[in-house]
């Protein structure tokens, strides 16, 4: 498989591939295993690991400096970016998307003294259940668990869809694979990418790539 390095990789795109077999039922299926991985606090240790918080750094440095006063964070587990997101962006309304009730009570916690002006919903990002746009939206880590190039293609529009006019959207995957990840939304109608940094420099390199919507 272009770009998955190693058989554990290999092994989760193609159990992830399958689920994307199951139309409506994949968001079921993603809801109940995604609950169940969250059984214990932060399971990929977001809130505590270096490259993690490297990753994140990175992606910010990447962004034009803008006043933006709404930001997305689609597949955002138990908030620990989107929190971030509302302490550097004080003037911004932020919201965190997850398919997980469990990882969103624990955002919702963790964002408790932003409540003001951050909330968590939960939606399956495949799945359109509002009309509201953003001036930034954020998709990381999270595209190579909706499996198949069609779902992938569903999630381009979707993620195109939620951006106002002029509106921006990061996308940060583990590189070379998003290439593959990020090749819908490069081909998306109504966007255009306007940036990509490929950090090689760690044990798992990543692309943090930026596309703008139409004004
Ligand atoms: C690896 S975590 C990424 C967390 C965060 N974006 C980050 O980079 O620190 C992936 C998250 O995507 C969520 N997720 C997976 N499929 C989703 C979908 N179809 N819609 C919404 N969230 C989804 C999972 O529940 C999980 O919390």
């Amino acid at each position: 498989m272009a770009g998955v390095r190693n058989i554990p990789e290999i092994m989760h795109r193609t159990l992830f591939r399958t689920v994307s077999l199951l139309g409506r039922g994949q968001s079921v299926v993603l809801g109940r295993y995604f609950d169940w991985w969250h059984r214990t606090p932060d399971p990929w240790k977001l809130a505590t690991d270096e490259y993690e918080h490297y990753k994140y750094r990175t992606t910010l440095e990447q962004l034009p400096d803008r006043p933006y006063r709404s930001i997305l964070d689609v597949g955002c587990s138990e908030g620990v970016f989107t929190c971030m997101l509302a302490e550097n962006y004080p003037e911004a309304r932020v919201t965190g998307l997850d398919i997980s009730a469990r990882a969103l009570e624990r955002a919702r916690a963790r964002g408790r003294h932003l409540a003001d002006r951050l909330s968590f919903a939960r939606a399956d990002l495949l799945i359109p259940t509002h009309n509201d746009t953003y001036d930034l939206v954020f998709c990381a880590e999270t595209l190579y668990y909706l499996g198949r190039e069609e779902r992938l293609r569903l999630a381009a529009a979707r993620l195109g869809g939620l951006l106002a006019p002029g509106g921006l959207l990061v996308a940060v995957h583990p590189w070379p694979e998003a290439r593959r990840l990020h090749g819908h939304l490069d081909s998306a109608p109504g966007m255009s990418k306007i940036s990509e940094h490929v950090d090689e420099g760690t044990h798992r390199p990543f692309a943090v790539s930026i596309y703008q919507a139409e004004s």
